[in-house]
């Protein structure tokens, strides 16, 4: 444990939660409150006395209606009782997945600048982090030519997650498919992080488990924290070969038991119910993402359009600072918290990350503070 450091978003956020008046572009975590109807699922749950074990697998009618949404959305058949996991959010199951599967020393690869859970995880499982960087130049997508220059005889598994926290990147189906080429050449496996599917605002969201030859070798992961505006109710699953989900079922069983009722069945409700509620949250984040890209270009900070998640990745380096001294001299100055690339690997250096799932009104006032800030930097 003493070589995994602290997670750089919350220390960062326990100083945030300590001033008076700060416009929050931090935590990842939608503004909206979850849907009434969903919300409404979760009551109704408790009032017929929902409030027992359910199989370690979770409900039936969850992992059915998941089977459905699936193949509907992302193109792949999944059999409900023997390929479906339901856990404690995507971060449970991305914890069974690398556990189930890494042996000690195995290494994992996985795309850089990237979500903070990814290289701990690997390294909770005694597997070795392997980071491939990935470049604006190529709107932070990252190639399969990349990905084959860091497979070993080691490599177990690659670690894929589009669009991509933090920098909201995506991938083409064409680049997809020269991935997948790579994975069966050398044999290897797919954890794929999809959390952000349904927040994708240009061209088509194409799942790796969708390709020829790659569904019995990924696991794919999904979850309803982004897309309903449920982080609170912590609830994701896993999709997956019948005996990867058997071994993350059976960690599951003896470490978490089960997810909990309540949350799985407001969960069911989401799923069967929710998508038009998906589909107006999408349309908001699309207008915030289109208002805050051009306010950092417009002060001098570069920043790619990205095309799914909530989050700009503008590029700080014009003022000298590095983007822990940027963040934390924001904050001070001007009262607006947002994370350091540096949090998301070394290859965020220069970087910050800009959560726009936050209200157009406040997300305006920021632009303005951080303009004001940045001039004042460049005119010192
Ligand atoms: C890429 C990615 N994966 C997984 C998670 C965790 O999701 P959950 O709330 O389902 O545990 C997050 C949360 O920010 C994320 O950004």
């Amino acid at each position: 444990m003493s070589a995994i450091p602290r997670s750089g978003i919350r220390d960062f956020f326990d100083i945030v939660q300590s001033m008076k008046d700060v416009i929050s572009l931090g935590v990842g975590e939608p503004d909206f409150v979850t849907p009434w109807h969903i919300r409404e699922a979760a009551i109704y749950a408790l009032e017929r006395g929902k409030t027992g074990y359910t199989s370690n697998l979770g409900l039936l009618t969850l992992r059915e209606a998941i089977a459905i949404s699936v193949h509907k959305h992302f193109n792949v058949a999944y059999d409900p009782v023997r390929e479906i996991l339901i856990g404690v959010g995507v971060s449970e199951t991305m914890d069974l997945a690398f556990r189930a599967i890494i042996d000690r020393g195995d290494e994992i690869i996985y795309h850089e600048p990237c979500y903070v859970s990814y290289s701990p995880g690997i390294a909770l499982a005694h597997g070795v982090p392997v980071a491939v960087s990935c470049r604006p130049e190529n709107a932070f997508s990252v190639t399969a030519a990349a990905v084959e220059k860091a497979v070993t005889p080691k490599t177990k598994a690659v670690v894929l997650n589009f669009p991509t926290n933090p920098t909201g990147g995506t991938m083409s189906r064409a680049e997809l498919e020269k991935i997948a080429t790579v994975v069966k050449r050398h044999n290897l496996l797919v954890i794929t992080d999809e959390i952000y599917s349904e927040l994708t605002f240009e061209g088509e969201h194409v799942s790796i488990a969708s390709l020829p030859g790659m569904k019995e070798r990924t696991i794919f992961l999904h979850g309803f924290s982004k897309a309903y505006a449920m982080t609170g109710f912590r609830i994701g699953y896993a999709c997956g070969p019948a005996a990867v989900i058997d071994a993350m079922m059976r960690i599951h069983q003896y470490s978490m038991l089960c997810a909990s009722i309540i949350s799985q069945e407001a969960a069911l409700e989401a799923i069967q119910h929710g998508e038009a509620d998906t589909v107006e949250m999408r349309e908001q984040y699309r207008m915030r993402r289109n208002f805050i890209v051009s306010a950092f270009n417009e002060m001098g900070l570069p920043c790619h359009l990205p095309r799914g998640s909530f989050y700009a990745f503008p590029c700080i380096q014009s003022t000298g600072l590095n983007s822990k001294d940027f963040a934390r001299r924001l904050l001070e100055a001007e009262k607006v918290a947002c994370v350091p690339g540096s949090a998301f690997g070394p290859t965020g250096e220069g970087y910050l990350r800009c959560c726009f799932a936050t209200a157009l009104d406040r997300i305006e006032v920021a632009m303005e503070r951080m303009s004001r800030f940045v001039k004042q930097v460049r005119a010192q």
